[in-house]
């Protein structure tokens, strides 16, 4: 699987190994409660990027199947298997493949950890911040939100009382054959207000269409969400005062757009839909028939969705951003401007070394014919036209004549030695 991300501007810092640690969260086999298959999950580049740094050009990074093992879906071949995408795949395209690993399987989503670990490094240097966990399994709630916790349980569950309970059921619906659903919160702290728009890209729309188009993902809840109906005004609205909002009941945005406040999402995720306990199907000619789905399936996905929920929300932002930038015209942030500083400054440096070696050749040939290192009229001619070239461009000429005293009497002395 693999990823292409355009528009990305050129010369940002393009950290390889923060990609990697994000994808190596997402990775399955890591404890009883996700899938044990085994997937190196290794990020190569293909394009977009030199030095460690963007082209400003496409970036494309591939993620290759390693712990591939289609024979698991050799029997389910003919069949729709209840909850996949099976059924509608062949509806749409009249064709499919019934191995694993393609577009409708989870392993799409390395894709997204992947462009989404970019957007979170880059909207981190904003200070925006997104953290998402599971936060309810079989009505079982986190309840203490201790964010240190998070990726200290095999559940991403910030509650660690909580989240031992929810591991005994999920255990238990495992033993059983079965899969269960749960619901993730996913947050984005220090986001600036005025992000999003008014109209069709409405930041709420972004980023439920975002959370919504994750494999598994059954509702996505705003601020109070589905609570909404059973508000009065004066419950839902978020009076202000001087010092702004006293309540967070929009869950950060208000007219598609970003109030500064803390942005809150819960997504609802459905329970695994491969499972052991039999259902009843029909394969491909019609027949009815009976299922149980072997292999190595996520009991409970939403441990595995936390990164891909984050990824998600971190490309809807990061989008918004870079609009928001053009609308403000602060196309260029201060680091982007240092880098450029940094170059140039490594080109001066690179220009005095050639200066240098010019500058010791020209000593070699004034010993080699007795001519004097010092030249007057030449320097003379020298700081003419250096302050000459230096009005043309607008730069100061005291910094003109400092610079070139400084690099003459260097010269002599090179030429002397
Ligand atoms: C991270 C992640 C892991 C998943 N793991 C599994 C799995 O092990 N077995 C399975 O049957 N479905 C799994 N799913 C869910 C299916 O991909 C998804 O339910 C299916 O494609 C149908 O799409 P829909 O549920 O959005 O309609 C997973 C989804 C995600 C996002």
């Amino acid at each position: 699987m693999g990823v292409v991300m355009d528009g990305i501007r050129p010369g940002l810092d393009f950290d390889v190994e923060a990609i990697q640690k994000e994808l190596d969260r997402r990775r399955p086999g890591q404890s009883r409660f996700v899938s044990s298959r085994v997937e190196s999950d290794r990020v190569e580049i293909l394009s977009g990027l030199f030095e460690g740094k963007t082209l400003g050009t496409p970036i494309c990074l591939v993620i290759r199947n390693l712990g591939h093992d289609s024979s698991a879906y050799d029997e389910l071949k003919d069949l729709f298997r209840p909850g996949h995408a099976g059924y509608t795949t062949l509806k749409k395209y009249g064709i499919r493949d019934h191995r694993g690993g393609g577009r409708s399987s989870a392993r799409e989503t390395v894709g997204r950890v992947a462009a989404g670990a970019f957007a979170k490094q880059e909207l981190a240097k904003e200070g925006i911040l997104i953290i998402a966990y599971t936060s309810e399994i079989d009505g079982i709630k986190a309840h203490r939100i201790d964010m240190d916790e998070i990726e200290k349980n095999p559940l991403r569950c910030p509650d660690r009382n909580a989240a031992k309970r929810m591991e005994k059921k999920i255990l238990s619906v495992k033993r059983e054959g079965n899969s269960i659903g749960g619901v993730v919160q996913v947050l984005a702290q220090n986001v600036p207000p005025g992000l999003g728009d008014p109209v069709f890209k409405k930041l709420d729309g972004e980023i439920a269409g975002a959370l919504m188009s994750i494999g598994g993902v059954k509702a996505v809840e705003i601020g109070d969400g589905a609570k909404v109906a059973r508000m009065k005004g004066s419950e839902h609205n978020d009076q202000m005062d001087r010092r702004g909002f006293k309540t967070n009941h929009s869950g950060g945005i208000l007219g598609g757009i970003s109030t500064g406040q803390e942005i809150r999402v819960r997504i609802a995720v459905k329970p695994t839909p491969s499972i052991e306990k039999p259902q009843e199907t029909v394969d491909i000619y019609g027949n009815e028939r009976q299922i149980s789905i072997r292999g190595r399936h996520d009991p409970c996905i939403c441990p595995r969705i936390v990164p891909v929920a984050e990824a998600m929300m971190a490309l809807v932002l990061y989008d918004a951003l870079l609009r928001q930038r053009e609308i403000e015209g602060k196309a260029l942030r201060i680091d982007q401007l240092r880098d450029e500083i940094d170059r140039l400054d490594h080109q001066i440096i690179d220009l005095l070394a050639s200066r240098r070696q010019i500058s010791i050749s020209i000593g070699q040939y004034k010993k080699e014919r007795g001519i004097a290192v010092r030249d007057r009229a030449r320097e003379r001619e020298v700081f003419r036209q250096r302050i000459r070239w230096a009005e043309e461009s607008n730069v100061s000429t005291v910094l003109v004549k400092e610079i070139f005293n400084a690099i003459l009497s260097h010269s002599r002395g090179i030429q002397t030695e």
